[in-house]
């Protein structure tokens, strides 16, 4: 259909891209649930899942933000309820550190989460999604790492 002169398209408005990963064991369900009970989310996230929130390496974190993501959000086991124990204590170890890292580098903190969210926490993990949705939106675009920006 041809689009009329003066008619005012909304086909640039920007929405984030936000890239989850999602432990197997919690977190996947969680938003599995999620989805079967009808919460709405906004639909801004591309969930990718792992077996674990200690299988997310920094550099794909890095390596999501170069492609083009707004924001990333890991999510997994509550602590003590890993399904390997202490992978969890390691991710939030390593993200720490890492989030301090991109922070020193004057990046903005906020584009990376880490949040802990059970199988049965269905409403934890819409209201997760929906609050870094509002917080990349308030940031805008990631420019600082694109790999078209460089
Ligand atoms: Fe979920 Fe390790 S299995 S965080």
């Amino acid at each position: 259909m041809p689009v009329k002169e003066n008619t005012v398209t909304n086909a640039n408005a920007w929405e984030p891209k936000i890239v989850a990963f999602l432990c197997n064991w919690c977190s996947y369900a969680g938003a599995d649930l999620a989805g079967v009970s009808r919460l709405k989310y906004p639909a801004n996230i591309r969930i990718i899942r792992v077996p674990c929130s200690s299988r997310v390496n920094p550099q794909f974190i890095l390596r999501a933000l170069q492609r083009g993501a707004d924001g990333v959000l890991v999510v997994g086991c509550h602590p003590g309820d890993c399904h390997y124990v202490t992978g969890n204590y390691f991710t939030r170890r390593r993200l720490t550190l890492f989030k301090s890292l991109l922070e020193f580098v004057g990046f903005e903190p906020e584009r990376l989460k880490v949040r802990w969210v059970s199988a049965a926490e269905a409403g934890r993990f819409a209201e997760t999604v929906k609050e870094m949705v509002e917080e990349i939106k308030l940031l805008g675009p990631n420019r600082r790492l694109q790999d078209s920006m460089l």
